[in-house]
């Protein structure tokens, strides 16, 4: 990033939005565009952030780690500040050095080879699985198939126990908690508050699996190859980064493929597509549809001047619907080259999980591809409101089986 020169740079315009009402949230679309086409950096008042939308001006804050800080909070609020006092997170929330050997100690333990010998186990839930919701016919596929699968398949696999109803209350709170302190936040804030005990016992030593993921990052603490009593945050961090994200992607694969039947029965003919069905929904509806950073310094982005100690909304989800970038943004492709989104993140932080997430959507829709002739919508999906997470909370539908 280029320090800051006057006489190029201007001042962000101010953009006077609300980016978390719930209309907003629940369709954000129409919202990415005008912070797009805005400018390519603006200054929202209301909460006293800069806010981008542009696929170039969002990359280069996640590629500059050095600028664009993620250690105080990965959210709208300044963890320094007392009013929003709290302890970063060990991975997201740190930067190098800090960050490097908590990132090489997770990759190490979740390397290619460990993570396929999770495929079987993917699998053989997948098919019994689309058996029991094929039996059903009609179902919400946002609970009965990408929720129930990936809390079952996937706290499993990092050795942890598995309690869907607790870990939704967790997960809304994590997404909206990146936000403003809306009643959104609350209300999540209220429920984590009654199942506290849980949260705080569930990822301890005492009842996680022997030999799992999870007992090797407390044995690398033990060793000392990560700071005492980070093990625990780096767990959390783990589960909390992995189930609703790919939920959510699971959850618009499966809408996109009953809005598309022409590309599942192309599919059921050839599957050399397949993993793009999940690359492409994840473009389109990024999970995860906006972080924050704060710059460290006095910068430039896009020709706009950024005052230091500033938070900046970078949209992942409007970067990934750039038509700056992509031809035809809104439209669903899955022969497009997709390579460059942003759903998982880019530069230091980029998503560790990306190859597990994109296993386990693919062991789902390939069993169904199995069994399934055509996925068709029954009614109207409805998405549930979160401050930065886009996810379905219904999608009404019926499968006919082949
Ligand atoms: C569709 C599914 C997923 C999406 C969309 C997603 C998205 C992201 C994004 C955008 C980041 C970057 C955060 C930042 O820059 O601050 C990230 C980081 C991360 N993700 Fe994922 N993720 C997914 C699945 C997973 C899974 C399955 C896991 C665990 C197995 C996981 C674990 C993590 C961790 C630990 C980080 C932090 C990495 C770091 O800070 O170095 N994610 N993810």
């Amino acid at each position: 990033m280029k320090a800051m020169d006057a006489t190029l740079s201007s001042s962000a315009p101010v953009l006077d939005i609300d980016q978390f009402t719930i209309e907003n949230i629940l369709d954000p679309y129409p919202l990415h565009a005008v912070i797009r086409d805005h400018a390519p950096v603006s200054y929202v008042k209301r909460y006293a952030t800069y806010v981008t939308g542009r696929y170039e001006e969002v990359k280069a804050v996640l590629n500059d780690w050095e600028t664009f800080t993620s250690t105080y909070g990965a959210g709208l609020a300044d963890i320094r500040k007392p009013d929003n006092w709290r302890q970063p997170g060990p991975v997201v929330e740190s930067d190098p050095p800090n960050h490097t050997g908590i990132r090489k100690v997770l990759t190490n333990i979740i390397s290619p080879r460990v993570i396929r010998g999770w495929q079987e186990d993917f699998a053989t839930y997948a098919a019994t699985q689309t058996d029991r919701v094929v039996e059903m016919g009609e179902i919400n596929g946002a609970k009965d198939i990408a929720e129930d699968f990936v809390m079952t398949v996937f706290p499993a696999s990092l050795g942890l126990q598995s309690h869907p109803h607790n870990m939704v209350i967790v997960g809304d709170f994590n997404f909206n908690a990146l936000g403003p302190r809306n009643a959104l936040f609350e209300e999540s804030n209220r429920k984590l508050a009654g199942i506290m005990d849980w949260y705080e016992e569930t990822q301890g030593r005492e009842l996680i699996q022997p030999g799992s993921f999870s007992d090797q990052v407390y044995a690398a603490e033990d060793a000392g190859l990560v700071e005492k009593g980070v093990a625990k945050g780096m767990v959390r961090t783990m589960l909390r980064g992995g189930m609703d994200t790919t939920i959510s992607g699971i959850g618009s694969s499966l809408l996109l493929m009953a809005r598309h039947p022409e590309i599942w029965a192309s599919l059921r003919e050839n599957r050399a597509r397949l993993k793009m069905v999940f690359e492409e929904a994840i473009r389109l509806e990024a999970p995860i549809q906006s972080y924050f950073r704060t710059t460290t310094r006095t910068t430039e982005l896009g020709g706009i001047a950024l005052e230091p100690e500033t938070k900046i909304q970078i949209f992942i989800g409007a970067a990934n619907r750039d038509p700056r970038k992509w031809d035809d943004p809104d439209r669903y492709d899955i022969n497009r080259t997709m390579a460059g989104h942003l759903a998982f993140g880019a530069g230091i932080h980029v998503c560790i999980g990306q190859l597990i997430a994109r296993m386990e959507a693919e062991a789902v829709l390939g069993a169904l591809l199995d069994r399934v002739e055509r996925i068709e919508l029954t009614g109207a999906p409805v998405y549930r409101p979160l401050n930065t997470l886009r996810t379905l909370e219904e999608l009404p539908l019926r499968l006919v089986p082949a």
